[in-house]
């Protein structure tokens, strides 16, 4: 398969540390340019990761044409524009999570894309980690009996108030940072939840900076869902069925070693070891097989649109201070 020329929009911490990484391991990809609104951070960057191309700006890079598909780490509010600018020069568009702020804009995103006939997808890298599957077969298959409720818990401490996190205009907030992790594994394990409730606290930039939530799914089935950019490190999901639960440390960043689920019938406690891989490494190669081979999606974009509708009736929630139903899909 010839190799997926990638560029990238911005000198992210994201892409430094574990895309662009990834990108330059895949079997089937190669990191052609990158772009920051800083050229001398562009041109810095290139130097230090071997990239061959740098350029000034985000526009110059969507211009060379020799650049098939291009991973966007921008700030939240900037994925919509910069999904619709890509699939205007006819880019596929690899994009951080999440994918929008909103259900219409990822709608809207996906509906270029597809005008354009490029591929559309959202970077949550976790979903591709053969240990996530393996959690999706237990829930299903039965060793925990029937499954009633999921625990997600996303939580760090933001120290810098430049943090793009702590940025209102920028899509901060740590419901749209790590939340929707929680809310993204609920839905991967319950379905689509019917009703949502949340309690958080507001930061001093005005995003919220600890969230507590609720979400409601068909049969009174539940998931409990807590988010900070406030709190110390922690990431963990509880899957809890009538007869047994499983427990996943590090669920969403369990790096590159190898991965548990710890799974809990009675007195019987098993450590079930998943080898470990590079989930970054694992997505971007499935991206490119997408693009090259028309491979099916594991998880399309669609999927963010879903996980959208929940995380904005959260957001009401958060206002209101009432339960908030969740907004079905149209048609
Ligand atoms: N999947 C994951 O594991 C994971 C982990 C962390 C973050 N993320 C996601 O990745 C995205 C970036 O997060 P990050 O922590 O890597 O962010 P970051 O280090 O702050 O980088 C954001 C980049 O966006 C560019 N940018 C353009 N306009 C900007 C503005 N007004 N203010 C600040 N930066 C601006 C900057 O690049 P130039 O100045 O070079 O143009 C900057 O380097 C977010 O969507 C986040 O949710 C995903």
């Amino acid at each position: 398969m010839k190799q997926l020329q990638w560029g990238v929009l911005g000198v992210a911490r994201i892409a430094l540390k574990a895309v662009i990484p990834a990108i330059q391991q895949a079997a089937n990809g190669r990191l052609l340019a990158i772009a920051s609104r800083t050229p001398g951070n562009a041109t810095e960057a290139a130097q230090r990761l071997g990239i061959p191309r740098a350029y000034g700006s985000y526009e110059a890079l969507l211009a060379d044409p020799d650049v098939e598909a291009v991973y966007i780490p921008l700030p939240n509010a900037m994925h919509r524009e910069w999904t619709l600018r890509c699939a205007e020069a006819g880019k596929h568009v690899l994009c951080e999570k999440p994918l929008a702020l909103t259900a219409a804009d990822a709608g809207e995103m996906i509906a270029a894309c597809r005008r354009h006939g490029v591929v559309l997808m959202e970077a949550f890298m976790y979903r591709y980690h053969p240990r996530t599957l393996r959690v999706a077969e237990l829930a299903a298959q039965g060793p925990l009996g029937d499954v009633r409720l999921v625990r997600a818990s996303f939580t760090f401490r933001v120290s810098s108030p430049e943090n793009i996190r702590l940025k209102p205009e920028l899509g901060g907030g740590s419901l749209y940072d790590v939340g929707c992790y929680g809310v993204n594994v609920s839905r991967m394990l319950l379905g689509e939840p019917t009703t949502a409730f949340a309690f958080g606290q507001i930061g001093a930039s005005g995003v919220d900076v600890v969230l507590g939530a609720v979400l409601r799914f068909e049969g009174d089935r539940l998931a409990m869902i807590d988010c900070g950019l406030a709190l110390s490190r922690r990431e963990e999901v509880e899957v809890v069925g009538d007869g047994g639960r499983l427990v996943v440390p590090s669920a969403f960043l369990p790096g590159e070693a190898n991965a548990e689920i710890h799974m809990v019938q009675g007195q019987n406690h098993t450590v079930l070891t998943i080898p470990g891989v590079d989930q970054y490494q694992v997505m971007v190669e499935q991206f490119a097989e997408v693009v090259r081979a028309g491979a099916p999606m594991l998880l399309p974009p669609e999927d963010a649109v879903a996980n959208l509708r929940v995380i904005e009736a959260l957001l009401r929630s958060l206002r209101s201070g009432r339960a908030e139903e969740v907004g079905r899909p149209q048609g």
